[in-house]
């Protein structure tokens, strides 16, 4: 995390001392840097520089409000996955006619809610969501802007859980295909055809494939304007990697620099649809030790934080820094990092090499992307907080949940 240094009171995000954000909102708490959030926002902007671009956040790594309207304010675009993401991004202040909706599944609620917020684009992924579209709008008396979410048919090569851009994927249409759907959308009365749009896979480290795909996109943009069938704008969607541990991602500018060079003279507006380089390395999740349990295989750091809060060790087997807030002086020994879940995988880190005791509190870093966005109620944990720190100050930007608010909908028989 770029804004966390070491401090009188240990580590400290900005200039927020992380002990006092846990005396003050207890453990465990989910922590963000308004300046990581700008700094990684203004990277994006800062390469697109001095040509037509638009930077849409997907929403999905982090919706909270308060991490929406440090975005909004900043005049950023962004990419929705459902109507409830929507309600987030207005609720947050966000420009509708910024917003783009990806997904294979919308709902008529969903397409309706959207029309009339007057989104700016749809990222349509089959022919039938076409249909469905045109008649919904019609509905409205309105007309629906759409992309193709294409499938480009390359190798993001990233975890497969979250590769989304090959042939075998649920997402997108075939590159091969989208040219004939193009062709029914300029004919259906309700739609207008504005874009085109895709998403390779999630993590990418390697700007190579993603350039790839564009390629293949532009071909396709030339091919329909040849048949009178301009677009205004490209989206490439997110998927910029991060660094976890001792990945070595490209940076936003050498991400963008083949995409650039591939779009120069172009006059198309030029999309993305960031997640996880957004907010990934502009939060972590802060907990404290609960039991120390020395074993003789292996030794035991039990934290009060779970796989329900941070499901990514669990799902993806991915690997989160823990550092330990003020490390106690002494050797250190090996732990398995786990929380209080009655499962085998509830672990957050293999294998770390701690200097801690009862009590301490430990940072489970790069967790401000798909962290809380993820997590859930299992085991009836009430969700955490969420802290925003903004210099020497720090916002509660979520409250931790209630327990009797777990159960408030559900009904005893009698
Ligand atoms: N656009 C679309 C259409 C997407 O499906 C996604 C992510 C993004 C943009 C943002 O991608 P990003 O810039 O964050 O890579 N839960 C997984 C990641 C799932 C990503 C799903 N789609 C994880 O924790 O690693």
């Amino acid at each position: 995390i770029p804004t966390l240094t070491e401090g009188s009171d240990g580590l400290q995000l900005e200039d927020v001392a992380l002990t006092a954000i846990a005396t003050q909102h207890g453990t465990p708490v989910y922590v963000y840097s308004r300046r990581a959030l700008t700094e990684a926002f203004s990277a994006y902007r800062e390469a697109l520089a001095g040509r037509r671009g638009l930077v849409c956040y997907a929403v999905k790594a982090n919706s909270n409000l308060g991490v929406l309207s440090v975005f909004a304010q900043l005049g950023a675009g962004f990419d929705i996955v459902s109507g409830g993401e929507l309600a987030r991004v207005l609720a947050a202040g966000g420009d509708a006619g910024k917003v783009v909706f990806s997904g294979v599944g919308k709902s008529r609620d969903e397409m309706r809610q959207a029309l009339k917020a007057g989104i700016r684009c749809f990222n349509v992924e089959s022919e039938a969501e076409i249909d469905r579209l045109n008649e919904v709008a019609g509905e409205l008396g309105k007309v629906a802007p759409i992309a193709f979410r294409v499938n480009p048919d390359v190798d993001p090569k990233t975890h497969p859980y979250i590769s989304t851009g090959l042939k075998s994927n649920k997402f997108g249409v075939a590159i091969d295909a989208a040219a004939d759907l193009y062709r029914r959308a300029a004919g259906l009365p309700n739609l207008r055809v504005s874009g085109v749009a895709c998403h390779i896979g999630s993590q990418l480290l390697d700007p190579a494939p993603i350039a790839e795909a564009a390629g293949k996109i532009l071909d396709l943009v030339d091919r329909l304007a040849a048949e009178g069938i301009t677009l205004d704008h490209i989206d490439l969607g997110g998927g910029l990697g991060i660094r976890y541990r001792d990945e070595q991602p490209p940076t936003v500018a050498e991400y963008l620099a083949p995409l650039l060079k591939l779009f120069e003279g172009r006059k198309e507006e030029l999309c993305f649809e960031p997640g996880r380089s957004l907010v990934g390395n502009a939060g972590l999740l802060l907990t404290r030790i609960e039991y120390l349990k020395p074993g003789e295989e292996k030794s035991f750091a039990i934290v009060d934080a779970a796989m329900n809060d941070l499901a990514r060790p669990a799902l993806y087997d991915a690997y989160h820094e823990v550092v330990a807030v003020q490390p106690r002086t002494g050797a250190a020994k090996t732990y398995e990092v786990v929380g209080p879940i009655c499962e085998s995988g509830d672990f957050l880190a293999h294998d770390r090499e701690l200097a801690v005791a009862e009590g301490d509190l430990v940072a489970l870093l790069s967790a401000g992307a798909y962290g809380m966005a993820m997590s859930s109620n299992y085991n009836t944990r009430p969700r955490v907080a969420e802290v925003m720190v903004d210099g020497d100050r720090m916002h509660l930007i979520r409250r931790r949940e209630t327990v009797e608010s777990l159960y408030a909908l559900e009904s005893p028989l009698t």
